[in-house]
């Protein structure tokens, strides 16, 4: 099933002199349970393309439909609900709330929605993410790994569509990245979570289903690695 479809889709920043075409003309789909790794260099256009892909910026041009809902076709109110439910996001500098618990950052999508946790389920996921005896620390007393993990439990709570990732062990050591790359190959393996992932790691690379590169705003080579 093609969970994502992005057509013709471009993105200019500013205007006249120093407008910038950040995203020139890309179109692809995604299929449920797919495992996209988006690779390219420096300024290429990676994470403009996975904010358009969230819901988080508008494009100049194109569309994206996530499960056949063109969602710049949403009202503002409508899209943010849109992505509070159907797109994780998860970044490389963890972006967790300091102020508040590692429960009340994992639990804050479905706060945000009106929602109670499910206990049995809640209780899966921390044991997952290997959080059980740091539920009441606040992010500041966690490790790299661990803010990444509870970062990526928040991302998956409310169950989303799709899961972004921009360059999630970016900022981790060689033993915590590859605990974040294990997590992620096992959400996509186990539970069949689409995820698109920017990433530098050849470790993320190499378990990916398919590789797309970026360059220069546009699709330079789309591999699939595997079936
Ligand atoms: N808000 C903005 N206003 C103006 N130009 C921008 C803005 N955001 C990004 N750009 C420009 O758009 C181009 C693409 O940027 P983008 O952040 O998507 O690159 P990237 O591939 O993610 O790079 P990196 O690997 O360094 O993160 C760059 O030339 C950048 O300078
Ligand atoms: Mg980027």
């Amino acid at each position: 099933m093609e969970i994502l479809k992005i057509e013709h889709l471009s993105k200019i920043y500013g205007t006249g002199e120093s407008a910038v075409k950040a995203l020139d003309d890309i179109s692809f789909s995604v299929q449920k349970g797919e495992f996209v790794a988006i690779i390219g260099p420096s300024g290429s256009g990676k994470s403009t393309l996975l904010h358009l892909l969230g819901g988080v910026d508008r494009p100049t041009n194109g569309k994206v439909f996530v499960e056949n809902t063109d969602i710049y076709a949403l009202d503002e109110t409508r899209l943010a609900i849109f992505r509070r439910r159907q797109i994780g996001l998860i970044y490389q500098f963890f972006n967790l709330i300091p102020t508040l618990t590692v429960k009340e950052n994992l639990t804050l999508p479905l706060l945000l929605d009106n929602q109670q946790e499910d206990k049995k389920q809640f209780d899966a996921l921390v044991k997952t993410l290997n959080l059980e005896h740091r539920l009441n620390h606040l992010p500041n007393q966690l490790s790299g790994g661990q803010q990444q993990r509870v970062s990526i439990g928040r991302a998956i709570i409310s169950n989303p569509a799709i899961m972004l990732a921009d360059e999630p062990t970016g900022n981790l050591d060689s033993k915590n990245s590859s605990e974040i790359v294990d997590l992620l190959n096992m959400l996509n393996k186990t539970y069949h979570q689409t995820l698109i992932i920017i990433t530098h790691d050849e470790r993320i690379a190499l378990q990916a289903d398919r590789i797309i590169s970026i360059v220069d705003g546009k699709i330079a080579k789309d591999e699939v690695i595997r079936q």
